[in-house]
């Protein structure tokens, strides 16, 4: 128990009872996130253990780590055919914005998010917007998908006024929820907070790189209790 009742943690909270994690790197070996096959299954069990239902791994596909639409399908299987567990398990990724995702969207070679298959997963740089940000988004409409821009919290570049921009835009926002718990210090936690008290995040997920990371900002980073009734609004139904 937090000394002061006003404070709680992501495990205490509740949000991850019947949990739907939007965005992960649990595929082994594919990316910066999980290695290997154990750690992998060893993180499901904690999901399990922590309430989650279903998960949506979303591994990076940018021009840095160009990993194939077939590459991670056959990976995926093989965490498939491993995994003994109650969790559904879904593969989608996560686009970095640039001219390997524009190349891959043309080609309609993409792993969507979501089981209507119609939401694309999308970051940018952290320090820069892109050069063509409103092109690639209406090209990502025109192409019949629905921008969901993952952790909009992180991005130091983005104001006020361009999340509202974004949102008129029709954006969908995944927030991280370790971002509310301050993993990632005080700024992205601000605006982690100032997101959900404007009603403009649709998805939540965890980024999962590492079960250390997971644990320690699910256990120990305490935020107020008040915000664990604002998480239950969020819709985060794919
Ligand atoms: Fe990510």
């Amino acid at each position: 128990m937090w000394p002061f009742s006003s404070k709680t943690s992501l495990f205490e909270s509740g949000v991850y009872h019947g949990f739907t994690d939007c965005h992960c790197h649990l595929l082994p070996g594919v990316d910066d996130g999980v290695q290997k096959m154990g750690d992998t299954l060893k993180i499901l069990l904690a999901y399990e253990q922590a309430g989650f239902e279903e998960v949506w791994f979303t591994p990076h596909i940018m021009e840095d780590i160009p990993n194939t639409t077939d590459s991670l399908r056959q990976r995926f299987r093989e965490v498939q055919s491993a995994y003994k567990g109650v969790l559904r398990l879904h593969l989608a990724a996560e686009y970095m914005l640039d001219n390997l995702f524009e190349e891959r969207l043309e080609a309609d070679d993409v792993l969507p998010l979501g089981t209507d298959g119609r939401h694309l997963l999308v970051e940018t740089s952290y320090f820069n917007p892109p050069v063509r940000l409103q092109g690639v988004l209406s090209r990502i409409r025109q192409k019949g998908y629905h921008p969901v821009l993952a952790h909009p919290e992180r991005y130091n570049y983005m104001t006020d006024k361009y999340y509202d921009q974004l949102k008129e835009m029709g954006v969908f926002f995944q927030m991280n929820l370790i971002s509310l718990a301050g993993a990632y210090g005080e700024v992205p936690q601000k605006k982690a907070l100032k997101l959900l008290k404007a009603g403009y995040i649709d998805y939540l997920g965890t980024d999962t790189h590492r079960h250390r990371v997971f644990n320690f900002a699910s256990s120990e980073k305490a935020f107020k209790s008040s915000v664990a009734g604002l998480l239950r609004q969020v819709p985060n139904r794919l």
